[in-house]
């Protein structure tokens, strides 16, 4: 099947699927070999027409669902960290599919639905559960048309059953399942499965399954919420040859997103930020070089007039601009120990998002590799503790902190520890729904396991270092008592400035961003990480680039809070990124239960924190290199 795509997303997709880890290399079959079908988590997904109105999922056992189990039960496939985190719980079927062998009409087992189960199943219908089964490991999907650009694609997963325009619940019971498989170099005995299609049906069978009835298929089932029901569960299978290479069988699913949009918005963003940062630049250089170049001269004539009475000296007195505040601008801010601690996560934050991006840009986060992505940042993130105490340490002994103890003990636990507790605490939620989207006790334990034995002591190592390299020296003395800061216009108060800035960063990354939520809530795949590395890259440099502005014009109205300052002005990306995340909810998610509106206020509210997080520290940092930068290159005496 070939997907009508634009050249340089041809570009990228060919490399996301040229390398693969260990343990996802092909498998090759021979006629009649048994190939595993193995079932994943039910979860709910967006409807063709409407919105997703569910995000809780189910063990795909779950009794009440009354799917088949094996004969000997369902056993655990095992999984990475990641996937596990990401909601995989993958486990073994009764399906028997033999490679190259037809079947038609095969009964499964039956299930007697009582009352109650039956109105379980009916809700979940209602609310658009999902079965999400994988042949050889390759998710089993449905045909579908993207609306906006007419692209055929996939669509993993297919719908437990349907509402007829009746309001009635019709219940899936026959799987036709067509598997298209590859002859490798025309070996008949190298066959690999390459595309699985499933198109499920609801069927009223009365008496045995004969060939009959698959040829005539009876009316559909719906699901008796007062008596129940007996449902027989029965599939054929259909294998179909294909041209399709077992290295581009992921191409389908991936969702036809338009390239060209992506170009667009991402071009557009480009052009804008490289004329913002120029603009920044140019301004900035030649203001300053204006004042530098003043403050110099008024330095000379200060100078030359030591000796007699100055008429100028008054002239010197209405020095005014950045360099009044010289004596106070590297003066400790309040609450340094919090800044510290943000900023070295920011820094641990900055390094895992920008590594991750490579690795996914190289291929080796390819989404045929179930989990990757979320075990990558998961390991990236605990090795990289040691910068972020190395990164805390030294921004805090900059600032002359002295709690230095409390330094090294919260930079590893205070961050992570509010993004752990959220977690932990929408888990509960989960648990109580009897969820299978809850992460099970083990990986919890798993993780703090982790977290304790190597990021916690990687972290401290990181600030041992930290605490031993030399302090970062102020250019400029600061003096004993601090200036009265004028009060400012309205621009550079604090909730103006912020908003003003946060909006420009928010703006480089805010199409990419609704193609990520677009993915993470729809169940589609997202695979554009070309686009999303240069984004991250827009990202950075508009928050920079911004960010210095504002402390070069905090800094010229005479506040020298640029600490705090631009460390919150930045960060008001991630509270952009929050309010985007309402927008979507209410623009494209109708969920039915308290459950769902807490999950997904719960985790967009993690997202956006560590996205404050991030940019604030990037826009902390540039301003630091800024500040330093500008008050070493004039002369005070
Ligand atoms: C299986 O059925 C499909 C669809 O009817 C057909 O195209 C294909 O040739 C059959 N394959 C075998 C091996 O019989």
């Amino acid at each position: 099947m070939q997907l009508r795509r634009s050249a340089p997303a041809l570009l990228l997709a060919p490399l996301a699927s040229a390398f693969y880890l260990p343990g996802v290399a092909p498998t090759s079959y021979k006629k009649d070999d048994l190939v595993p079908l193995t079932v994943n988590t039910i979860k709910p997904a967006a409807g063709p027409d409407g919105p997703l109105r569910s995000v809780v999922s189910y063990d795909y056992y779950t009794p009440e669902f009354g799917f088949c189990k094996p004969a000997d039960g369902p056993k655990d496939v095992s999984e990475s960290l990641g996937s596990i985190l990401f909601g995989d719980r993958i486990k073994t079927s009764p399906f028997e599919l033999k490679m190259k062998h037809n079947e038609t009409c095969k009964t499964l087992c039956k299930h007697a639905y009582s009352g109650a189960s039956a109105a379980f199943v009916n809700e979940g219908i209602r609310n658009g559960v999902s079965l999400n089964w994988m042949v050889d490991g390759l998710p089993a999907g449905q045909r579908a048309i993207d609306q906006v650009t007419g692209n055929p694609y996939y669509n993993p997963g297919f719908f437990v059953g349907q509402e007829t325009p009746e309001g009635k619940t019709e219940f899936n019971n026959h799987y036709d399942i067509f598997i298209e498989y590859h002859e490798v170099s025309g070996d008949p005995d190298h066959l690999r499965v390459v595309g699985v299609l499933v198109e499920p049906y609801s069927r009223h069978y009365t008496g045995a399954v004969t060939a009959e009835s698959c040829q005539r298929p009876p009316p559909p089932i719906t699901l008796d919420e007062a008596a129940g029901t007996e449902v027989t569960f029965t599939y054929s299978v259909y294998w179909l040859p294909s041209s399709t290479t077992w290295a581009t069988r992921m191409d389908p699913y991936f969702y036809p997103y338009s390239a060209n949009i992506q170009w667009f918005s991402l071009i557009n963003s480009a052009i804008v930020v490289i004329f913002l940062v120029l603009t920044v630049a140019s301004v900035l250089v030649r203001a300053l070089r204006k004042d530098i170049a003043r403050y110099n001269r008024l330095d000379q004539i200060n100078l030359d007039d030591l000796s007699g009475t100055s008429a100028l000296e008054d002239g010197v007195q209405e020095d005014s601009g950045w360099k009044l505040v010289h004596g106070d601008v590297f003066r400790t801010p309040s609450h340094p120990l919090l800044l510290s601690i943000f900023l070295g996560n920011g820094a641990q934050i900055f390094v895992m998002a920008g590594f991750t991006l490579c690795f996914a840009l190289l291929g080796f986060l390819s989404p045929s590799n179930r989990g990757a992505l979320g075990t990558i940042m998961i390991i990236l993130y605990t090795f990289l503790g040691i910068i972020g105490g190395y990164t805390s340490a030294r921004v805090y002994k900059a600032m002359q902190g002295e709690k230095w103890k409390l330094n090294i003990a919260l930079t590893p636990l205070f961050v992570p520890g509010i993004v752990f507790s959220t977690f932990f605490l929408l888990n509960l939620f989960l648990w109580a729904r009897g969820s299978s989207g809850a992460v099970p006790f083990t990986t919890m334990l798993v993780i703090i396991l982790i977290w304790f034995v190597i990021s916690v002591p990687l972290s401290f190592a990181g600030s041992w270092l930290g605490f031993r390299a030399p302090a970062v020296e102020p250019p400029v003395r600061t003096n004993q008592i601090p200036r009265q800061i004028p009060p400012p216009t309205t621009y550079l108060k604090p909730i103006p400035s912020m908003l003003l800035v946060g909006i420009l960063p928010f703006g480089a990354i805010f199409v990419e961003l609704h193609f990520v939520m677009n993915s993470l809530w729809s169940n589609r795949i997202y695979y554009m990480f070309g686009f999303l590395f240069l984004c991250y890259g827009l990202m950075i440099m508009t928050s920079a680039a911004v960010t210095v502005l504002m402390v070069y014009f905090l800094l010229c109205s005479e506040n020298y809070n640029w600490q705090w300052r631009s460390f919150l002005a930045a960060g008001t990306c991630g509270g952009y990124i929050f309010l985007n995340a309402l927008i979507y909810w209410v623009s494209n998610l109708s969920l039915s239960s308290l459950t769902g509106h807490v999950l997904y206020i719960g985790y967009s509210l993690l997202i956006s924190f560590l996205f404050f997080i991030l940019t604030g520290s990037i826009g902390y940092f540039s301003s630091w290199w800024f500040v330093q930068k500008i008050y070493k290159s004039i002369k005070i005496d």
